[in-house]
């Protein structure tokens, strides 16, 4: 029988050769790579909310939320975010990962067809893989990919004997696009599938009042006609969690099948009571949400003036392509070792290295400038070697 240790250090090595080595690293320098995109965990309202709750439950929930784990303020925060995003109901859970993960193994089944875009989330795609479905990827964006994928299994089972999910992200965190909501809508109606859509990264930026990116794209019926809509409390929220938007028989489902929420303990208290602030600041951010696009749109304009390649990026996340992890690495530390904290995101994450910028609402138009004149000056260092 092989040596773990030894596999495990062989595989280590063919990840060092491949320049694909990663660890963990306290951050540094101006922020250009986190999700905190609106600012809040160093916004001052948001330490002084800290501050002045004296009656904080400061410790874990000590049990899953149907045992002793829920509380009042998990409630709330369910109701009170239902409210915002015009849903039905919500369900909290501990992080975007365990609800998407969740979500999918619980509503999909061997006996359905997944259909996924192939850029989504990893959440998205384990909780296919484990709910045995049968998954059918189509090309990132490719709504006429979906359409003939769709097309072909309604000529298989026309009698949707088999159920029918599609399931995509409204913003892709690696690439900063987003599918044509109004094109996928209109193939629900046609198809009659069950839809979950991600708005992990849109949440707090796009949309009025930072509702996401189906209030910008959308009708209020078609929106409610969205089967589940996943957010994560980890981004703009400046916190750490997951929230499920369905129906109420949609929430009592997850409730009692869904493992990652059931076998799991309930997030830390304190964490429900900040989002409720949270959700109450972010309503309120216009200001920062017009300075954020406004930033993005600076920064994407420049670096295509002065040569580099982006991806087809519509948002306040923009990456910008490298050709290897050798060069995508020499990019970022160069950055980071002169204070601009920016990283570079290679396979398996994604397939083309690439330097994933993203903006937040306490940038200025100075580090922006900044970037892009030491993006040019590095540049210069690597074609020099
Ligand atoms: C699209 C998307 N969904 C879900 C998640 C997971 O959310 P969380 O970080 O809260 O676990 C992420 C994380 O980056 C994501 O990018």
């Amino acid at each position: 029988m092989a040596d773990h240790w030894e596999e495990v250090q062989k595989k280590l090595d063919t990840i060092h050769e491949k320049q694909l080595f990663r660890e963990t690293k306290v951050y540094q320098g101006i922020d250009f790579c986190s999700n905190d995109y609106m600012g809040l965990t160093s916004n001052p309202r948001m330490l002084e909310y800290f501050q002045s709750r004296k009656n904080i439950d400061p410790f874990g929930s000590t049990a899953s939320r149907l045992v002793r784990g829920n509380r009042v303020s998990m409630d709330q925060f369910e109701s009170e975010f239902a409210r915002f995003v015009e849903g039905e109901a919500a369900l909290l859970v501990s992080t975007g990962f365990t609800a998407n993960f969740g979500l999918l193994d619980s509503i999909a089944a061997p006996d359905c067809f997944v259909f996924t875009d192939r850029l989504n989330h990893a959440s998205i795609l384990d909780g296919i893989r484990i709910s045995g479905a049968q998954k059918k990827y189509y090309n990132h964006l490719d709504l006429n990919h979906l359409r003939s994928l769709l097309e072909k299994v309604e000529s298989e089972d026309p009698g949707h004997k088999k159920k029918r999910i599609v399931v995509t992200e409204t913003l892709f965190s690696m690439d900063g696009d987003s599918p044509d909501l109004k094109t996928l809508l209109g193939l629900k109606k046609e198809f009659g599938f069950v839809l979950v859509l991600d708005e992990a990264h849109a949440l707090g930026i796009y949309g009025p009042s930072g509702k996401g990116l189906v209030f910008r794209d959308l009708s209020l019926s078609e929106i409610q006609s969205i089967d589940y809509r996943v957010y994560t409390l980890g981004k703009s929220l400046g916190l750490e969690g997951g929230i499920i938007v369905t129906k109420k028989i949609g929430r009592d489902h997850l409730v009692n099948v869904m493992r990652s929420f059931i076998f799991s303990t309930a997030p830390l208290p304190m964490i429900s009571e900040f989002a409720l602030f949270a959700l109450s600041l972010i309503r309120s951010m216009d200001k920062e949400r017009h300075t954020l696009l406004s930033l993005a749109r600076e920064l994407m304009n420049s670096l295509e003036q002065n040569g580099f390649v982006l991806t087809h990026s519509t948002s306040h996340i923009i990456p910008l392509l490298l050709t290897t992890e050798k060069e995508a690495l020499f990019y970022a530390n160069s950055l980071q070792g002169i204070g601009l904290d920016v990283r570079a995101i290679r396979p398996p994450t994604v397939s083309t290295p690439r330097l994933r910028i993203s903006l937040n609402a306490k940038l200025k138009l100075n580090d922006i400038q900044v970037l892009i004149e030491e993006l040019i000056r590095v540049r210069e260092k690597w074609n020099s070697l």
